[in-house]
């Protein structure tokens, strides 16, 4: 029989706190919310009240409900209020020496059956553990931000941590309807430590100029369906919690450089730019504590006539390559109201893609998202030619041939010898250096990179990549184009991995590490980033569904180019190619797909 929680203690009643207090009240456990002020009891208590107005608001808790809730939490300034509870969780800053002190104090203070949990991110279970006369009762029960929301917890047991306590922590979890994944005590758990690699990279993104905050944010929420932004994301977690987090994990976690805090946030921390809980961080914030962010100095102007600024105007597009990006990038621009000449190797090729896109527009009828009208328009705008000579006279050229160098730059010296003055020349490469295809024109300020997502006609994000010689006027009519098409362009410099997968493939190579550490399985990490960050497919399901090969050459190009010894493909990942194990298109990769 698992132990009953009928009352249970929270200490700090900061960004983690109230909402942990807000948990444990709305699943009918009595709950006294500990803080080191009154003013801080104060502020607590209106975090939580803020959360369950909203949820009022929003129908999804009755008002006796919330009264219920709030009836069940007593306030309190001090530790001495804990003495008969029958678990403490330990929500304070993340700093070893104060809560190895709050522990001292709480093991004193409680009942010696009493379970005393801690929410730390990143600091050492057992290092807290020690500081009691009780290490066997002492447990890590790390909820994710927003405590109410986010299903996942992670039961951290250190090699003292009895079984009992972890069953019945496991149990209470339960309870609370979140679902856990009890694991050893390593720095950054499951989630964090895959997390925050990538927020730190996402910040010398911006400290580096290399992108802006919005474009940052836009493109991993389109590119990948997460629910923020990276930036947004450190708001909400706090700068100074995740400056703690990241110089832990950097201490704890075998100094990967990845894991040193990008000196910005020690600054913004100095700043007072904490976040969404000081007003102001990465974006700025209506008030303290409020979610929705307002212009400042830095929002950009994204008005159709600002957008359009110094661009040149395009009618008329070429699209080169009979691939699926070509198929699919025909599509968008036919839909959009512009002339598509498409060039292909051959009638035959041609013949094949014209198909491709109308079967593709068919479903567009069937769903109900086109009229036959708009279809048989957008079919119209096509010429189907096999000849690069029909691109003399179009205003646009987007190459979307085969990923070698020596073929882009052989049809980039063509196409400089046949377009005429003036025109954008694009190319779709996720992988090669923009400059080096511009460099094979007479005309590099007219190159420029457009690095669609397949399929091109659903992903709403085009990478837009500037390269050292591409033109102002070059990037806006790029920019401009890519409001026109309905997506959103998001520009960049030209490096490997550009945005989008510069930071996603580094994390997913992490998680391979991370299996093959067997510090977990692959459904609980999968399971960690669904549940704990919200993402839509956990990193194994994504491997799978990108390709084992495909994620693998990504992960050397951004090894060789940027030379960080943390980006060194995982051998795991290397022996699953060289075995065939290539994900779902070979059947088989981190999951056996040939039994579903
Ligand atoms: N922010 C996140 O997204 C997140 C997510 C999961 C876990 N965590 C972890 O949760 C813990 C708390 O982080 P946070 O972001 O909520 O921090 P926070 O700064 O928002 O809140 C900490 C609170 O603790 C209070 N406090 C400080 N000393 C105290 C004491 N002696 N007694 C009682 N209260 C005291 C402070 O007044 C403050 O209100 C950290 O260990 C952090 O790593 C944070």
């Amino acid at each position: 029989m698992a132990r009953e929680f009928t009352s249970v203690g929270v200490v700090g009643l900061g960004t983690m706190g109230a909402g942990i207090v807000e948990v444990f009240a709305r699943n009918g456990i009595d709950v006294v919310a500990v803080e080191i002020s009154a003013a801080a009891v104060e502020r607590g208590r209106a975090t939580l009240t803020g959360s369950t107005d909203r949820a009022v608001a929003k129908g999804k808790l009755a008002e006796a409900d919330r009264d219920a809730l709030l009836a069940r939490i007593d306030w309190q300034v001090g530790l001495d209020a804990l003495h008969s509870v029958d678990l403490v969780i330990e929500a304070v800053p993340e700093h070893l020496d104060l809560k190895q002190r709050i522990f001292a104090e709480l093991d004193r203070v409680c009942k010696p059956e009493a379970i005393l949990a801690t929410n730390t991110s990143s600091l050492s279970v057992t290092e807290i553990s020690v500081a009691t006369t009780r290490p066997n009762q002492v447990i890590g029960i790390h909820f994710f931000n927003p405590a109410p929301v986010m299903k996942l917890v992670e039961v951290v047991r250190t090699v003292v941590t009895s079984a009992d306590v972890v069953a019945d922590v496991e149990a209470l979890c339960e309870r609370l309807g979140k679902v856990d994944v009890t694991i050893s005590d390593r720095a950054g758990f499951i989630a964090n430590a895959l997390l925050f690699g990538y927020l730190n990279h996402a910040v010398s993104m911006f400290e580096s100029r290399y992108a802006t905050r919005e474009d940052i944010d836009a493109a991993m929420k389109l590119g990948c369906g997460l629910p923020m932004g990276p930036l947004a994301l450190m708001d909400l977690i706090g700068l100074d919690t995740a400056y703690e987090i990241l110089d832990t994990m950097y201490r704890r976690g075998g100094r990967d450089r990845r894991h040193a805090p990008v000196p910005l946030i020690k600054q913004m921390v100095t700043a007072g730019l904490l976040g969404r809980k000081s007003g102001r961080g990465f974006y700025t914030y209506e008030r303290p504590g409020s979610p929705v962010v307002v212009p400042d100095e830095h929002t950009p102007v994204t008005t159709g006539a600002a957008l359009a600024d110094g661009a040149r105007a395009i009618a008329k597009v070429g699209i080169v390559g009979s691939g699926t990006m070509a198929t699919g990038i025909i599509e968008v621009f036919a839909k959009a109201g512009y002339e598509v000449i498409s060039v292909t190797r051959g009638a035959e090729k041609s013949a094949k893609v014209c198909e491709a896109v109308k079967t593709s527009l068919n479903k567009g009828v069937v769903r109900g998202k086109l009229s036959e009208t708009d279809r048989d328009a957008a079919l119209g705008r096509v010429t189907w030619s096999a000849t690069l000579d029909h691109l003399a006279d179009v205003d646009l050229v987007v190459e979307a041939v085969v990923e070698e160098l020596s073929v882009k730059k052989a049809l980039f010296a063509s196409l400089d010898e046949i377009c005429k003055p003036g025109v954008v020349l694009a190319t779709t490469t996720s992988s090669l250096p923009v400059i080096d295809v511009a460099m094979a024109t007479q005309r590099p300020a007219d190159v420029i990179g457009l690095h669609f997502f397949n399929p091109a006609p659903i992903m709403p994000l085009v990478e837009i990549v500037q390269t050292i010689r591409t033109s102002a006027e070059t990037s806006a009519t790029a920019r401009a184009v890519c409001a026109a098409l309905g997506k959103t362009g998001v520009v960049c410099g030209d490096r490997s991995g550009f945005i989008v997968n510069a930071l996603l493939f580094p994390y997913l190579n992490d998680a391979v590490k991370m299996l093959e550490a067997s510090y977990s399985t692959a459904d609980d990490i999968d399971y960690a980033m669904k549940l704990g960050c919200g993402y839509p497919m956990g990193p194994f399901e994504l491997l799978d569904v990108v390709g084992l090969d495909v994620s693998l050459a990504i992960q050397r190009e951004l090894y060789l180019e940027l030379r960080e010894p943390g980006f060194a493909p995982a051998p795991l990942l290397e022996h699953l190619v060289t075995a065939g194990y290539l994900g779902r298109k070979s059947g088989r990769g981190f999951r056996d797909h040939t039994k579903r």
